[in-house]
């Protein structure tokens, strides 16, 4: 039987989209993940059964498990998720970011075509890649779609939009069946509490400080999960090979909106008087090389795939604020330690407020250089 490979399924849209493929298995899946401190096998540890979902805890920079992975399975389909996602880790510590994203992808793409040259047919190799390869927006400019430049400006998008390079360059100069999709900020279950939404939600039901970049008015495209999930599936199935599919919620927001958001819904499922959680909203010093604004033109998905977003975001805001609420005591572990990830002196400083109140006279975990050595415990229960 064919194997499905998802490399990063313990990761936030990993594990979603393991889910999804779970529920009418296509194949035999095989999640392919190092388990940073961003992956956690607790999200699809029910799903795992050794047979049709088997489990492989090795690193995509190590290149001989890559190549005894092709070796040992009839690998017929790609999904490459695994990456090191968050920027402000990226500006503390860029290697890893150019070592896991680039040279990673890199070793996938070399065994993929080794392996996959000996037998064609179905094979299908998609890279999940992001919005940020394309840089930043004025608020009077056109979306990005497939034909925008990239104009990648931190670390991270940086080591993206080269994976993205590399992964084209293997379809056009050695044939490898290859799609690429570009996706907006996600949000949904599962999603590791650095980013944005997580963060606010949990730092707001702990009544903790809601650091804020600048003026917050940073626009973003947000797209639920497993709106994402269901338009990865549709390219992998139908779209083109060779060719890139910009995927996006139709749903811009400036981050500080978010927030507000965030803070009335919590107040209102914790019953406590409205405007308390936005009394929390701290601004703190401008990320460096802050992008401005993203917003995505999915027009090629919706006319030539028949895709488009189904959630509506302010119900599916508070969906996510009852998740993290029903999953509050294993967050609010491991939050404390992850906002310490900023590179802000300012939110340095909130996150150390936070983390006495929350573990007094225990020394703090602090992460000024991420890498794979860092694990942050991210071991929820469901
Ligand atoms: N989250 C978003 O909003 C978003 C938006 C657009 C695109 N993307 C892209 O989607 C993909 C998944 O994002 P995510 O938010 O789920 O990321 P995540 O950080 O939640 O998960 C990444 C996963 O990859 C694994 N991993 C990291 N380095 C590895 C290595 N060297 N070898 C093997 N596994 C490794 C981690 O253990 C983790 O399970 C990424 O490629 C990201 O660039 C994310």
């Amino acid at each position: 039987m064919s194997t499905w490979l998802i490399t990063g399924g313990a990761g936030f849209i990993g594990s979603n989209f393991l889910r999804l493929l779970h529920a009418a298995p296509p194949a035999r899946l095989l999640v392919y993940d190092a388990l940073t401190y961003a992956g956690n096998l607790a999200s699809i540890a029910d799903l795992i059964d050794g047979d049709t979902v088997r489990f492989v805890h090795a690193d995509l920079r190590d290149r001989a498990a890559v190549n005894d992975v092709f070796a040992q399975n009839d690998i017929e389909r790609v999904i490459h998720f695994a990456a090191e996602s968050h920027v402000d880790r990226s500006i503390l510590g860029p290697r890893a970011f150019v070592e896991t994203n680039v040279t990673g992808t890199l070793n996938l793409l070399m065994a993929a075509y080794e392996h996959w040259t000996r037998a064609a047919g179905t094979r299908r190799f998609l890279h999940v890649s992001t919005d940020e390869v394309y840089g930043t927006l004025s608020p009077t400019d056109p979306a990005f779609d497939e034909s925008t430049a990239y104009a990648p400006n931190s670390p991270y998008a940086a080591s993206k939009a080269a994976a993205d390079h590399l992964v084209r360059a293997w379809h056009h100069t050695y044939g490898l069946p290859i799609l690429i999709t570009n996706c907006s900020n996600n949000y949904g279950p599962w999603q590791f509490p650095e980013k944005l939404i997580p963060l606010m939600i949990l730092n707001a039901i702990e009544g903790v400080e809601l650091p804020v970049y600048g003026d917050g008015m940073q626009v973003r495209d947000w797209l639920h999960v497993q709106d994402h999930c269901e338009a990865l599936r549709m390219v992998l199935d139908q779209g083109v090979i060779g060719q890139t599919y910009c995927i996006g919620g139709h749903n811009e927001q400036p981050n500080l909106h978010i927030v507000q958001t965030v803070c009335d819904l919590v107040d209102q499922r914790l019953g406590r008087q409205a405007g308390t959680a936005r009394k929390l909203i701290r601004h703190v010093e401008e990320r460096p090389g802050h992008d401005r604004r993203y917003s995505i033109n999915a027009g090629k998905m919706r006319s030539q795939l028949g895709w488009a977003p189904r959630f509506d975001f302010t119900r599916a805001l508070g969906e996510a604020v009852d998740w993290f609420l029903a999953h509050d005591e294993g967050c609010a572990r491991f939050a404390a330690v992850t906002t310490c990830a900023s590179t802000s002196s300012n939110m340095r400083n909130a996150c150390g407020d936070h983390h006495e109140k929350h573990y007094p006279g225990r020394q703090r975990r602090h992460s000024p250089a991420p890498s794979h050595a860092m694990r942050i415990p991210f071991q929820l229960v469901r």
